[in-house]
């Protein structure tokens, strides 16, 4: 791997958890910290790219060289990456976007009354497929963060949404997946696995997968 192995190219990271209001003090999250898109944003600028880092509510500074764009809520996922996207060579979606938000928004704080109360969903855009369609030219790497299939569901995510390499996680794995410093991933592309990775931490998985993208991308 060379440091410069990505001069030249213009990167795009998702990063973090997403927030979807339920009412004026309540959200739906999940357990991501920006971690691991953090650590793939530093790598990526430190391999010579232009870097656009698109993040979630995360508790993380990211280096000066990189330009970061906040967001909250999966549909400012959304517009942020589909603006950034046009001048990217490679787009990495670590971020772990809420499937599903709230209908509605209540206006005012949800009151407490009965023992049971539902609260109705609607399925959000999925940014990584839409990625998928328009990518012309563009390296598309995904995430895919699994409790149990974990091959099978990547390999399915992968052709799905047209990307060119998925990042698998088993998330019920000790020292992998959200909000640890380490992960344990396995990389597939549209022919199978082709790097798997033990324990290591989030830093040096990046470097890992970076320097895999840049061999790929110098391969085309
Ligand atoms: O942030 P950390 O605490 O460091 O944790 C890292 C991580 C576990 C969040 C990360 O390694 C990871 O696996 N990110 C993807 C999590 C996820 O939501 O996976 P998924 O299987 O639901 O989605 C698959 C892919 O589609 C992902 O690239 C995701 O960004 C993308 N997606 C999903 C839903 C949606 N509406 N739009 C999307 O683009």
């Amino acid at each position: 791997e060379t440091p410069t192995i990505l001069q030249g190219k213009r990167v795009l990271v998702t990063a973090g958890p997403t927030r979807e209001p339920v009412d004026p003090v309540r959200y739906l999250t999940n357990r991501s910290s920006g971690k691991m898109g953090y650590a793939l944003a530093e790598a990526a600028a430190r391999a010579g790219a232009e870097t656009v880092l698109v993040s979630g509510p995360a508790d993380l500074t990211a280096p000066p060289e990189v330009r970061k764009v906040e967001v909250t809520t999966a549909a400012e996922m959304y517009e942020a990456v589909m603006r950034e996207m046009k001048s990217s060579d490679v787009i990495i979606k670590a971020a772990a976007v809420a499937d599903y938000t709230p209908v509605q928004t209540a206006e005012r704080k949800i009151k407490k009354k009965g023992d049971r109360i539902s609260l109705e969903l609607r399925k959000t855009r999925d940014i990584a497929e839409e990625l998928g369609k328009r990518k012309e030219g563009r390296f598309l790497v995904g995430f895919a963060a699994e409790t149990d299939r974990v091959g099978e569901n990547a390999a399915e995510k992968l052709r799905r949404k047209n990307l060119d390499l998925i990042v698998a996680n088993d998330v019920t794995r000790a020292g992998a997946g959200f909000d640890e410093d380490t992960n344990i991933v396995t990389v597939y592309d549209q022919k199978g696995e082709v790097m798997s990775l033990p324990r290591m931490s989030k830093t040096e998985v990046a470097r890992r997968l970076i320097g895999l993208i840049g061999e790929r991308l110098n391969e085309r």
